[in-house]
């Protein structure tokens, strides 16, 4: 089947999915700009990526988001890369530009926007980064723009994975060191930025720090985003600290997607209704 109307369809692909939050975002974006384009969500499981991307191609589809767990074997099918996808050496967005799969990752900006938005100072300051998964890579990647940073700090569950983001932060200008698991609270304590990018806040599990642990001067940052409030941010929150909420990066990510595909500014305060819609505003 060939898409062939004046209108454009997109997709995200990824398993699970049904609970993806992005058909709402991007749907209310080409409504709110008037635009006659579509966007989709489609499970793909792992093994099925390479035939499926094939399918994408051959409809002619315009682009689309991909998320877990393909962020990293996509970039076996795609054919240009942008600087952000080498930089995160993960890619999350396709724009397809006369049959050619471009791929991008606008984790990087939609992690790091929501910091800028608050004038936050990199110089001199020590971050935790809890997780070493695919987000993680994003993050390395945009705190490597950071002029500044003291030290970047990581701790994973599984040693290995954090070892293996080490090696890839080698060639960074950041200054990285493995931390282990039993040495989080030790080290949150005296960072300035502390960031969740582990799945931790999703289910029933306890909070990721108790608030004792928290600096009141740092900022949390949970990319989780649903629930939009984790335990892990009220903790934060009732140590003092400002808090950054995943549904912040989850925004500005499908903004910089939508600009890609249509080069028009995203409708962010039409993105932002439909997410928090879904989800719930944060207290
Ligand atoms: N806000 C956004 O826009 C945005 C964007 C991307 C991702 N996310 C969210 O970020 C989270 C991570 O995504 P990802 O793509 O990096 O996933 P991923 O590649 O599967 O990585 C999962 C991470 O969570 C850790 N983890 C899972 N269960 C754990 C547990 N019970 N205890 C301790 N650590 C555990 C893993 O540790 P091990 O290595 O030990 O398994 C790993 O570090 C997800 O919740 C996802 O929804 C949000």
């Amino acid at each position: 089947m060939q898409i062939k109307d004046s209108s454009n369809t997109y997709c995200i692909i990824g398993d699970p999915i049904q609970h993806s939050l992005s058909p709402a975002m991007q749907n209310a974006a080409f409504k709110a700009a008037g635009l006659n384009s579509s966007y989709l969500a489609f499970r793909v499981k792992k093994g099925e990526l390479g035939e499926s991307i094939g399918s994408l191609r051959a409809t002619g589809v315009s682009g689309f988001n991909i998320t877990v767990p393909h962020k990293v074997e996509a970039m076996k099918y795609l054919d240009e890369f942008d600087s952000s996808a080498s930089k995160a050496d993960a890619v999350n967005t396709v724009h397809n530009v006369s049959g050619i799969l471009k791929a991008y990752n606008t984790d990087i900006y939609g992690f790091i926007h929501p910091l800028h938005l608050r004038n936050v100072n990199f110089i001199g300051i020590k971050v935790l980064l809890i997780g070493a998964g695919g987000a993680a890579r994003a993050i390395l990647a945009a705190l490597e723009a950071e002029r500044g940073i003291s030290e970047v700090n990581i701790a994973n569950r599984t040693q290995g994975k954090a070892r293996a983001l080490l090696e890839m932060s080698r060639t960074r200008q950041l200054n990285c060191n493995m931390i282990t698991w039993d040495e989080i609270s030790k080290y949150s304590r005296k960072a300035e930025l502390i960031v969740n990018a582990t799945t931790i806040g999703m289910g029933n599990e306890p909070g990721l720090l108790d608030y004792q642990d928290i600096n009141k001067d740092a900022i949390v940052y949970d990319i989780v985003y649903r629930p939009v409030n984790t335990e892990f941010l009220e903790n934060a929150k009732y140590a003092g600290a400002d808090v950054v909420y995943g549904y912040e990066m989850l925004l500005y990510q499908g903004a910089k997607s939508f600009e890609i595909w249509t080069g028009i500014p995203a409708p962010i305060y039409a993105m932002k209704k439909a997410l928090l819609g879904t989800i719930g505003e944060p207290s």
